[in-house]
């Protein structure tokens, strides 16, 4: 399948290495392609510069972002979420019309210093405000509740007997979402929270997940829900 992610850094490296490493055509997207490229330097230790991340992924494709939109059959939103409404503008309404686009973004604030707060919150969420501004895109919240890593191999936490979340308005796009979870990324116990709405609370859940990074000292956690 051919594959636009939004986004060039721990997130849209990872999914773009593992979707590429499954044999999908990943074309990453970025502001200014040359410019990513030619990064040396990362402004999070942990995170590869794009340059020399990509020299040992030459298979995956960069373009900016509308390219990238417009290249995927499926979206994947992995940028800032302080940015993610102005890049999913810069790809244009009309590359994303009809597609599912896979929402990993948090709204996180940083600006007070640490931990992040949310910069929306209650009553709205992201996913929702992605949802409204590009009605024509079938949103499917998805992976914003655990870190990158995890993502795409829950297997390295718990033997991968933990939850993911999931939801949006669009009932075929979230059984495609879900199976591209159980069946590309290995989740087995994938939970439909229901419409868009939900986003609030996979958002909200991001407060605990700093704290219990804090805690723990290490990213490879998560939450399961026993029935
Ligand atoms: N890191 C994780 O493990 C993790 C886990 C769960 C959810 N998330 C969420 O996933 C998203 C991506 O996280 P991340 O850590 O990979 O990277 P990030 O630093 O939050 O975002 C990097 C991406 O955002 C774009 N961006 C940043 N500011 C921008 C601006 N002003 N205008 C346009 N684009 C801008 C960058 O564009 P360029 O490519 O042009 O630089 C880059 O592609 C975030 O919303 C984060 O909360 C992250």
């Amino acid at each position: 399948m051919r594959i636009g992610v939004l986004g060039t850094a721990t997130v849209g490296q990872t999914i773009a290495e593992k979707l590429a490493s499954l044999d999908h055509d990943v074309m990453v997207g970025t502001r200014d392609p040359e410019e990513t490229l030619a990064r040396t330097t990362s402004e999070k230790a942990w995170v590869l510069p794009f340059g020399e991340w990509h020299r040992n992924h030459e298979d995956v494709q960069i373009g900016t972002f509308a390219e990238a939109a417009s290249y995927g059959e499926l979206v994947v939103n992995g940028t800032s979420g302080d940015a993610s409404l102005k890049v999913l503008d810069a790809a244009g309404a009309e590359n994303l019309d009809g597609k599912i686009l896979i929402d990993i973004a948090n709204p996180l604030d940083f600006s007070q210093g640490m931990p992040p707060s949310l910069t929306v919150a209650n009553t709205d969420s992201l996913g929702e405000q992605i949802q409204r501004a590009f009605p024509g895109a079938r949103v499917v919240k998805a992976l914003n509740t655990v870190t990158a890593r995890v993502m795409v191999e829950p297997g390295e936490v718990g033997g991968g007997d933990h939850t993911m979340f999931v939801c949006g308005n669009d009932a075929a796009a979230k059984e495609e979402v879900t199976r591209i979870l159980k069946d590309w990324f290995g989740w087995r116990d994938v939970l439909d929270l229901g419409d868009i709405t939900n986003a609030r609370a996979m958002e909200m859940y991001l407060p605990l997940w700093v704290r219990l990074l804090s805690s723990l000292s290490i990213p490879m956690f998560n939450v399961k829900v026993v029935r």
